[in-house]
């Protein structure tokens, strides 16, 4: 496939821009009137997150989803976001990568605000510096896997799409599957396709929701090396959200999120000091 075909759909490019309902709210209970804080980003800083609220209008009156949440992951750094399930994982990542706005706060990428831009401008900002592995993987069902993964490089232009997607897709130990479609592969097999198109681009910040959710044990941890790799070979910052344990603690920090509020283990540590 060359770039002109993959342009050439607007419907899949229309799915993959848009945001996966997992991260973004259908309903929202209103924007803040207030300013948002002003976010002066220290230079080791890759995101900081600040003062950041997700409320979301239900039948049963308004949900707070994300409740405040103040922290930052430096450049290079390994963060897992741990928590039970319907706590705000999902909504967090959604937040931090700009797929889904909040009712309050900010978010800085690289020194860019976030939500002063607009969507259009998100989108581009992502393009540059994200790469984010969904919970449901959101591969494009019209493409095969070595398409899924070209993509974002013909997105941005890249020439040699083809052989880097290869590449990749040989490092997930889907060599075999490269014209496989989809539905033709099974769920761990999606999700490997996912991580490659998600490292393809070789961003700054890599996003993972359950990344290993769907793997075997085998397979789970050959996908942990791969990331691992990708944050000391080229210091990409990564934030998984995981309920391994192993996983978790291969990172060197975990934000806890527990119904909505996010206790980071950094500050935890510092009140146990004192
Ligand atoms: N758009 C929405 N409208 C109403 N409730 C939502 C919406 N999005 C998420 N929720 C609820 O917010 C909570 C947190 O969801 P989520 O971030 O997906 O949690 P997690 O990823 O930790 O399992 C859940 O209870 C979920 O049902
Ligand atoms: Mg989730």
């Amino acid at each position: 496939m060359n770039a002109t075909n993959a342009l050439s759909l607007p419907t899949n490019l229309a799915d993959l821009k848009a945001a996966p309902a997992e991260y973004a709210s259908v309903t929202d209970a209103g924007t803040s009137t207030q300013e948002p804080a002003k976010l002066l980003i220290d230079d080791a800083e890759i995101i900081r997150v600040a003062n950041i609220t997700k409320r979301v209008a239900t039948s049963d009156g308004v949900l707070t989803i994300v409740n405040n949440a103040n922290f930052s992951v430096l450049r290079g750094e390994a963060v897992a976001v741990v928590g039970a399930s319907g706590s705000g994982k999902s909504t967090l990542l959604g937040l931090m990568a700009g797929l889904d706005t909040p009712t309050e706060g900010d978010i800085a990428i690289n020194g860019e605000s976030l939500f002063k831009l607009d969507e259009d401008g998100r989108a581009k900002l992502r393009g540059r510096l994200v790469g984010f592995v969904f919970q449901s993987f959101q591969l494009l069902p019209s493409l095969t896997a070595l398409e899924n993964v070209m993509l974002p490089l013909e997105l941005a232009g890249a020439a040699d799409a083809e052989s880097r997607a290869r590449v990749i897709l040989d490092r997930v130990g889907l060599k075999d599957r490269v014209k496989h479609y989809p539905k033709q592969l099974s769920g761990g097999e999606q999700q490997r396709v996912a991580i490659a198109r998600a490292f393809v681009t070789e961003p700054k910040l890599l996003f993972a929701d359950e990344p290993t959710g769907n793997l075997d044990a085998k397979t789970g941890r050959r996908m942990i090396e791969l990331l691992f790799e990708l944050n000391q070979e080229r210091g990409t910052t990564l934030i998984l959200v995981t309920h391994d344990a192993g996983l978790a603690s291969r990172c060197g920090r975990r934000l806890t999120i527990d119904a909505g509020v996010v206790t980071d283990e950094a500050d935890q540590d510092t009140i146990a000091r004192s």
